[in-house]
């Protein structure tokens, strides 16, 4: 099955998401959908699997247009989606989950889950998925329960499938099976549509590139030929310089010390269990693991965003377990947090106000009666011009930047002061190449100059360039710990597994 996309337009209000765009998705193809965040790929998949309605365009299927009310439409016509979040039932097994909305039937219309069984059997071993049908979705790796995605997609009989960022859930070691899957789908005649922004992976697995820019095609690549920098160049619209300069460190003294730390998540789970970690001055100490793993508990108890249910932090040799986060931001820990519009920025502030959203109180901008916005525009200014912030101006609402350039405010607000340690959760997500470089820099001369940072990202190569030290986090546990370049991204995606060394 052959698909056209004929001069797609998607507006959301003011912001046109996909603007014109031609794509052609073929039968027995997989292409790349290449693209930094907030460009318009997943819009544009929605659009293809009747979720939106394009406001201009249409969909041709061999040759022929069609129109979607609903996903419903698009998967009665072969198309497919995976989402970036699965949407299964937890509770339920596989089996039930594939069949959901679509049960074989015996007679008196009871569920047959025999006959659902018996296909979700032979769907997974014709493409080498491994699925037990009759596992419970919530006591099986998230790897595995994108299989059942790709499964209850399959069962409907799609010829078309589209991946939204599938790797970013996965280790390394899965994504080499995820992309044994994919080819085996391809070479069963399946179309395939991989959204990502990770070149590498584009390079790897793909037969075409097409890349979008600010909802406009920019251009296509062929993956025998095309390099990560050209494709860099065209995601992001200028050359891009990819490595981290990075002297050997000479760590100081420890920093921050926490040791037997328990934390619970907001279902009153265990998601922190018994985690120690220290970070000395001039260090980066690197947490790598896949989503969901604890991470994101470990550093809102270690800013004071939650509160600790065992074990103890220490920060400069003073007890910081039970101080608040203002209290942990005034004695100089500086926090990029993962989810910037949650609790990174108000986004109807303007740039200027978010620069000082927690030093707002200081001698530095308050006589403690009023502002003093003199000096708050004038350090507004000289940080937006520093960290390349792109907005019209810094009396510009933070809601009109994009994603990337909120990030780099953000990160530009924590790292424009003096600070001695800081947290940074994700800190280049949604950040086109260009500005990671620049985010990456000035991380490392923070190390340099003395201070300490903790860095969690689940990008691996983000991890393996900052890193002086590598701790890797699964189920709530430090379960491996490695010196800065020493570990190879099979034995991290190992530990990242579980696996032990
Ligand atoms: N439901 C929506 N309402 C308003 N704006 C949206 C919506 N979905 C996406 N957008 C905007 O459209 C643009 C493209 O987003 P998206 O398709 O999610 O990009 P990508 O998947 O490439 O990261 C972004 O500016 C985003 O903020
Ligand atoms: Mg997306």
């Amino acid at each position: 099955m052959d698909i056209e996309l004929r001069g797609i337009t998607k507006r959301f209000g003011e912001v046109v998401a996909n603007s014109d765009v031609n794509l052609s998705i073929k039968a027995g193809e997989i292409l790349a959908l290449l693209g930094e965040n907030g460009a318009g790929k997943t819009t544009l998949m929605n659009v293809l699997s009747g979720i939106y309605r394009p406001d201009e365009g249409e969909i041709r299927i061999d040759g022929k247009a069609v129109q979607f009310d609903g996903a419903g439409d698009a998967i009665e016509a072969g198309i497919g989606m995976v989402h970036q979040h699965f949407m299964l039932v937890p509770v339920f097994t596989v089996a039930e989950n594939v069949v959901l909305g679509v049960e074989p039937t015996k007679a008196l219309n009871r569920l047959d889950i025999k006959r659902a069984r018996e296909q979700v059997r032979a769907i997974s071993a014709e493409h080498g998925l491994h699925v037990d049908p009759e596992a419970i979705v919530e006591e099986i790796p998230v790897g595995i329960q994108q299989r059942v995605e790709i499964i209850k997609v399959l069962f409907r009989s799609a010829d078309v499938l589209i991946f939204d960022e599938p790797t970013a859930v996965l280790t390394p070691q899965e994504v080499t099976d995820f992309f044994g899957i994919v080819k085996s789908l391809r070479d069963a005649g399946k179309a395939l549509v991989f959204i990502t922004h990770k070149l590498g992976e584009v390079l790897e697995i793909a037969d075409r590139i097409s890349v979008l820019r600010g909802g406009k095609i920019v251009g296509e690549g062929d993956p025998k030929t095309a390099t990560e920098a050209e494709l860099a160049e065209m995601m992001v619209g200028r050359p891009v310089q990819f490595s981290v300069d990075k002297a050997p460190r000479e760590a100081g003294a420890p920093l921050l010390e926490a040791r037997y730390l328990k934390v619970l998540n907001d279902r009153d789970e265990v998601a922190v269990n018994d985690v120690s970690l220290t970070v000395h001055s001039g260090e980066v100490v690197g947490i790598a693991g896949v989503q969901g793993n604890g991470q994101t508990e470990l550093v809102e108890a270690l800013t004071g965003l939650r509160h600790l249910v065992g074990g103890t932090v220490h920060f400069d040799g003073q007890n910081i377990a039970k101080s608040s986060t203002r209290e942990r931001h005034r004695l100089g820990i500086a926090h990029v947090p993962e989810d910037r519009q949650r609790s990174g920025l108000i986004e109807s502030f303007t740039v200027a106000e978010n620069m000082v959203l927690d030093t707002y109180y200081d001698d530095r901008y308050s006589s403690g009666i009023s502002m003093r916005w003199p000096d708050v525009y004038k350090s507004a200014a000289e940080d937006v011009e520093a960290f390349d912030v792109r907005t019209p101006s810094i009396f510009a609402l933070a809601d009109h930047l994009s994603g990337g350039n909120q990030q780099k405010l953000v990160v530009a607000r924590e790292m424009s002061r003096d600070i001695k340690l800081l947290i940074a959760s994700q800190p280049t997500r949604g950040v086109d190449v260009g500005s990671i470089e620049y985010i990456h820099k000035r991380i490392i001369d923070a190390r340099d100059s003395g201070v300490g940072v903790l860095i969690v990202s689940t990008e691996l190569e983000e991890i393996r360039a900052l890193s002086d030290r590598v701790l890797v986090m699964f189920r709530g546990r430090v379960v491996a710990e490695f010196e800065g370049d020493k570990a190879s991204i099979t034995e991290l995606g190992l530990a990242m597994a579980g696996v032990a060394a």
